[in-house]
């Protein structure tokens, strides 16, 4: 017979040895890389780092970089009707539910409905195809991808004229936010916004509209930094996510001695440097790489912060560089950017 203190040792050494594993396991299960989320005003949560998937159109890579991405902590994909990778997107995402490696609920998948349905009726129709292609009921984030209504049903996603010139429609943008508006109400979308839209743009359609624009997605890197755009999304409760967010990986960017400096000052590469400075922004970034060792690096931001001097730095780059300038569809009556182009 055991003697009550040895049973009390006893029981306290088991449930020490519980307490040790249970640290362990917790410890484990949490020490993939950890993002931050940003709560748009519904209340839907966004990831604030996702995948850009633009030219990503092989079946075979871009069902292994979703994998992949999704293995790393990834939670937030960015495809759109435009990048023609929704398919495969879809069917790597429903391999992964199948296999209960992700539930549904874990993934923000974010896609946009193209130039060519920009009609209220032709918006539910766009976004019907997306999401037969995702093969999903619902995705989390919808956007109008461009301002610009393009002519309908000539089997080009850019229907152009002799010159080059887009063929235009003129569609109120108004008009195409009331069809975002009904794809929210029946349930296609969880949240809807714009992408590549202009403060005026903005402020038409939260006058007009019943829903205001969650998201606006634009083009934001050091070398346009969009200050008055980005506090008026803010001011007005607008979540910005910032694409072509290290400018397509532009050469002379990374070479900046400014980013070189802060990079080796916190033992980082100049695109996570990048990438910090619009996280800190209170900006989703969402880069586009094909490479598993790129997405740990574009990942691994949350360990370091940049001061306020090197915030200022950074932005100091600015020279309002537009990568995608859509030069060609310059005559639209919704066209956003200033035309001809002003660059420092
Ligand atoms: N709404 C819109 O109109 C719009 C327009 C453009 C883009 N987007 C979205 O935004 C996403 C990102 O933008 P983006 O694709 O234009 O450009 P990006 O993410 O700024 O840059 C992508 C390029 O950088 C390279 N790269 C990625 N990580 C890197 C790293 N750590 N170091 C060095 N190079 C790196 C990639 O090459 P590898 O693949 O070889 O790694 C690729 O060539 C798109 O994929 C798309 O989802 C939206």
């Amino acid at each position: 017979m055991l003697s009550t203190t040895v049973r009390i040792v006893i029981i306290i050494a088991m449930l020490a040895i519980v307490s040790v594993v249970l640290i362990v396991w917790l410890v484990n299960t949490s020490s993939g890389l950890q993002i931050p989320n940003i709560e748009l005003v519904n209340g839907v949560i966004i990831p604030q780092i996702g995948l850009g998937t633009y030219q990503i159109q092989d079946e075979a890579t871009a069902k292994r970089i979703i994998g992949e991405a999704i293995d790393v902590g990834y939670r937030h994909i960015d495809t759109a009707y435009h990048y023609q990778n929704e398919k495969f997107i879809g069917d790597k995402l429903k391999d992964l539910f199948d296999r209960n490696v992700i539930n549904r609920d874990d993934v923000f998948v974010t896609t946009k409905v193209w130039n060519t349905f920009h009609r209220k009726d032709s918006v539910i129709r766009g976004l019907n195809e997306s999401l037969q292609a995702l093969g999903l009921k619902q995705v989390d984030l919808a956007l109008i991808h461009f301002p610009m209504a393009f002519k309908e049903d000539t089997g080009e996603y850019i229907p152009v004229d002799s010159n080059g010139l887009t063929l235009d429609l003129n569609v109120d943008i108004y008009e195409t936010w009331q069809g975002m508006e009904q794809a929210y109400h029946r349930g296609m979308a969880r949240s809807i916004g714009v992408s590549n839209f202009n403060i005026s743009q903005l402020q038409h359609i939260i006058k007009n509209g019943f829903v205001k624009p969650l998201v606006n997605q634009v083009e934001i890197h050091p070398y346009l930094t969009q200050e008055p755009l980005v506090d008026f999304c803010h001011q007005h409760n607008i979540v910005v996510v910032a694409y072509s967010p290290i400018a397509k990986a532009n050469q002379t960017l990374f070479n900046e001695p400014v980013l070189k400096e802060i990079a080796a000052k916190h033992e980082k590469t100049v695109a996570q440097v990048i990438m910090k400075w619009l996280v800190q922004r209170n900006i989703v970034v969402i880069p586009k790489t094909t490479k598993k060792e790129r997405l740990i690096e574009n990942f691994n931001i949350f360990d370091f912060q940049l001061t306020d001097t090197e915030m200022r730095q950074i932005s100091g780059l600015n020279k309002d560089y537009r990568i995608t300038r859509f030069t060609n569809a310059r005559n639209n009556p919704n066209y956003p950017y200033e035309w001809p182009l002003a660059s420092k």
